[in-house]
């Protein structure tokens, strides 16, 4: 199991635009530093505005050893807390979902108000001061229809997200969607190999018949590299932008999170098999059926898609160093009917079986990587640039933190 100083070592000798050494892959200690340098540092995709619709409403995650709580209040606002109770520790909620107008913990029932306050504690004398035991606040923040949560004390800033975030989001309008489905899948791998492969499509013409009828497979028209756009990804920006949709190719300065609106292929207006809307209700304002996609990743844990007529949002939580979960949440118009506006096979279709294929492809990665003869090979620097962008974010910044070198107030 290696320590930070291994794993320190171990990044500053890798090869460039190659993939990363077996241990990243698979060793205890590597998993662990990087819950420790990444994971419990970042904001962290954790829900969408529209899984928790009204107050009371809330969620459970785990993230690493943190148990938290995610719940809209009385006023609207999404909070976050850990999920352990101030008297003794217990888990306050164990369900992955549901509603409650209060906080009660099952142990003794102390009783939280829904923004974290100690309302009753029964028999604790006249000195107990119930203001002292509220819940510990998780950073939570809310943008562009998703929930973030932030577990350092000092989280790194949101604002630049948030922003480009409401903009690019804007015209889908996230208040007004609700979840149309989710699916939840365990994929065998660990979450930078479910990451790399999401950050390319050179493997998509040999795995994703499905998607590949809508998708284009170009990384010059798909948006990875704003210095290199075919002529179709510019016209398309440049249509999107005049109907008012934000859409050019928008990246934090470090590369952790990105927004761009794509095209798709032909005359395609969302992820079905025929290319034709899956839903007859566009969302939000989007003027038109054929917007494309508007892209959007943010590392660690996710990345969506915004098209005319659905929301696609992917959350990634790391389980083990060889098991990753990825949710998928389907968003439609909160007024869409299904049966009528839209069949659910026919909404899901391509990114289930999608998903299923990326599952087995991360896991055939992750079975060959797991041989002591498997040794960091070339990326494709045509095709994989995403993946080159990701892993030298993910190097970078673990360098940084276990550096302190360019140490940042959240860092
Ligand atoms: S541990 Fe929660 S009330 Fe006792
Ligand atoms: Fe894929």
């Amino acid at each position: 199991m290696l320590r930070d100083a291994d794993v320190l070592s171990l990044l500053l000798s890798r090869k460039p635009a190659h993939s990363l050494a077996r241990e990243f892959y698979t060793d205890q200690g590597v998993y662990q530093t990087d819950l420790e340098r990444i994971w419990y540092r970042d904001w962290l995709m954790t829900a969408v505005s529209a899984e928790l619709p009204k107050a009371g409403n809330y969620v459970t995650r785990q993230v690493g050893e943190y148990s938290v709580i995610v719940v809209r209040g009385n006023d609207g606002v999404a909070r976050a807390f850990h999920n352990s109770c101030r008297h003794r520790g217990s888990r306050i909620c164990s369900a992955a979902k549901g509603t409650n107008p209060k906080l009660v913990c099952p142990y003794h029932q102390w009783t939280y108000e829904l923004d974290g306050r100690l309302l009753w504690a029964r028999d604790m004398g006249p000195d107990f001061d119930a203001s002292k035991h509220g819940l510990k606040s998780v950073h939570c923040e809310e943008a562009g229809g998703m929930i973030m949560i932030c577990l350092a004390d000092i989280a790194p800033d949101f604002a630049p997200f948030r922003a480009q975030a409401e903009a690019y989001a804007g015209p889908h309008e996230p208040a007004k969607l609700k979840v149309a489905h989710q699916s939840t899948i365990v994929e065998q791998g660990n979450w930078k190999l479910v990451m790399e492969n999401n950050r390319e499509c050179y493997h998509c013409a040999g795995s994703h018949p499905s998607l590949c009828r809508t998708f284009p497979e170009d990384p010059k028209v798909f948006g990875t590299n704003p210095k290199e756009q075919a002529p179709v990804l510019r016209d398309h920006i440049a249509k999107c932008e005049t109907a008012g949709m934000p859409s050019q190719f928008v990246a934090a300065p470090d590369t952790q999170w990105r927004f761009v609106r794509i095209p798709f292929l032909g005359n395609a207006a969302s992820y079905t098999m025929d290319g034709k809307p899956a839903v007859s209700k566009r969302v939000g304002r989007v003027p038109f059926d054929d917007a494309g996609s508007c892209l959007m990743y943010h590392y660690p844990s996710s990345w969506d898609h915004f098209l005319s007529d659905q929301v696609l949002v992917f959350r990634m939580n790391p389980i083990s160093p060889m098991q990753t979960e990825v949710t998928t949440t389907w968003l439609v118009h909160a007024d869409a009917v299904e049966g009528v506006d839209y069949d659910l096979q026919r909404l899901t279709e391509v990114w289930i079986h999608t998903n299923d294929e990326d599952r087995a492809i991360v896991e055939e990665n992750q079975r060959g990587v797991n041989s002591p003869a498997y040794e960091p090979g070339p990326y494709s620097a045509q095709h994989e640039s995403g993946v080159i962008q990701f892993v030298d974010w993910y190097a970078d910044t673990m360098i940084r933190r276990l550096t302190g070198r360019g140490l940042m107030a959240a860092e």
